[in-house]
């Protein structure tokens, strides 16, 4: 009999904000949906599979996005071997940011084979019929993929040693798994989900002092990394070390926002763009921007606390490192710093997205902070 008040309660405040159709769910969800639909899922509480010694976790699936784009987190304790044996996928563009710990990974396409030493805040990206392949190096390493088109978690699902999840929302198990890489015989049965096995492709293991190899003296953490000018070649951005543009986050101006993009309409043949937007605090006495895309978005938390509110759901929620957040194509949505520095890593379904048109609004900036 509580139920009546609570709804008039809650219809009445709706009213009083104005707000037009709202869902009395929450927008924070355990298991991600099967539809689309704007969700919230906070770091580590979403079931994954195991794999080796290595968890996935996928916050944005095929079915969760209408197949634009699949959000992977791989959360793993450091191995001796390869993660994954060297392959290539035809069809899917990947993507590789760490989000914690260290990790090596290996592009080779067109007789160019390179390696970069990963730490916190590095891209990859991995165009189709790159062969490629990675290596965790520290106790607690997370990598943030994305794949283009979605659904590519469906392969995750089917090499699964098992299912994992955790009522203390470990990241992953203890314990001595089997190599995560898993066997020639296996990979090379995976075409149909896109894997092509390239068992002759040896990483070369060299690492200069900069962290590169194969083609060493290659501009990693010493200088500007161009993102590659066409679709097809496979490239890499050390944090912060990426074009970066300054623009206004906030109506009044109050607060800024620094993008740093890794894929724009040129990299994905206008599928998709990803990159990192670093945000000042929101005043409060400011309104955040409020967006509309013709595509749907994600935003992975990566330092900082991070606001959020989506048309439709009353609640304003704070994201944190590894928290995600998915708004649908044509829903009103902002996004706000709550921390003195706060940082995201956006994924946008199309070329009109979210960064794009923050690009557009601002102008050349040659720092990862705001103005002081
Ligand atoms: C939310 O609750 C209100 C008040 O009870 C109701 O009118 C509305 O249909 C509900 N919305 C949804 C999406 O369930
Ligand atoms: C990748 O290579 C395969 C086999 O050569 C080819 O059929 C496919 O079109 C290539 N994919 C892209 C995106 O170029
Ligand atoms: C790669 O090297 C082989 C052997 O030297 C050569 O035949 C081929 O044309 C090269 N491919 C490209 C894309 O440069
Ligand atoms: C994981 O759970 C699903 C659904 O219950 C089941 O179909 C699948 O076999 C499980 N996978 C493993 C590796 O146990
Ligand atoms: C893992 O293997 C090592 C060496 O074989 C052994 O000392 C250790 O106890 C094992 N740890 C677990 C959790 O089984
Ligand atoms: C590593 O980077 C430094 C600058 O930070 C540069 O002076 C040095 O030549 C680089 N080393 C290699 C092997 O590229
Ligand atoms: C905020 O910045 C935008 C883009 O630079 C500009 O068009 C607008 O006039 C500014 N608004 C205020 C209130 O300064
Ligand atoms: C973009 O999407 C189209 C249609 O799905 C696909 O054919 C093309 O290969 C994709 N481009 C890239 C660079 O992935
Ligand atoms: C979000 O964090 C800010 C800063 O710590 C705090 O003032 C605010 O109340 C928080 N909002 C929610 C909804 O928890």
């Amino acid at each position: 009999m509580l139920f009546i008040p609570v709804f008039i309660l809650l219809g009445a405040v709706a009213a009083a904000r104005g707000t037009a159709k709202r869902d009395n769910s929450s927008l924070v969800v355990t298991k991600v949906p099967d539809y689309v639909r704007p969700y919230v899922v906070r770091a580590y509480t979403l079931d994954g599979v195991r794999i080796g010694s290595q968890v996935y976790r996928f916050p944005v699936t095929g079915p969760s996005s209408d197949n634009a784009f699949t959000l992977i987190s791989t959360a793993a304790p450091a191995s001796s071997e390869l993660g994954v044996l060297p392959h290539i996928h035809q069809a899917h563009y990947e993507n590789f940011y760490a989000l914690r710990g260290r990790f090596a990974l290996w592009a080779s396409k067109d007789n160019t084979t390179a390696g970069r030493i990963f730490t916190p805040g590095d891209y990859g990206a991995v165009p189709p019929n790159t062969t490629h392949s990675f290596q965790i190096l520290e106790p607690f390493t997370e990598m943030v993929g994305v794949i283009q088109p979605g659904g590519f978690e469906d392969l995750f699902y089917f090499l699964a040693s098992a299912n994992y999840s955790s009522q203390t929302y470990a990241p992953f198990p203890q314990g001595n798994f089997t190599s995560p890489g898993g066997d020639a015989e296996t990979i090379s049965k995976l075409q149909k989900f896109d894997v092509w096995a390239q068992l002759q492709f040896s990483p070369p293991m060299d690492f200069d002092a900069n962290g590169t190899s194969g083609d060493e003296g290659a501009v990693w953490h010493n200088g500007i990394n161009e993102l590659a000018s066409d679709s097809a070649t496979p490239f890499f951005v050390a944090n912060g070390y990426g074009r970066k543009t300054l623009t206004p986050a906030s109506a009044d101006n109050a607060s800024y926002a620094v993008v740093e993009p890794f894929i724009t309409a040129t990299q994905s043949e206008g599928n998709f763009t990803e990159g990192t937007i670093t945000l000042s605090r929101l005043p409060s006495s400011s309104q955040p921007q409020a967006w509309k895309l013709p595509g749907h978005t994600a935003l992975e938390v990566v330092d900082g606390l991070v606001g959020v509110k989506v048309d439709g759901y009353e609640e304003e929620l704070n994201l944190s490192v590894g928290d995600v957040v998915f708004v649908p194509a044509e829903t009103t949505w902002s996004f706000w710093g709550e921390a003195a520095f706060s940082k995201v890593l956006y994924v946008g379904q199309g070329r009109d997205t979210v960064d794009a048109r923050l690009r557009e609004q601002g102008s050349e900036w040659g720092s990862v902070v705001w103005p002081a």
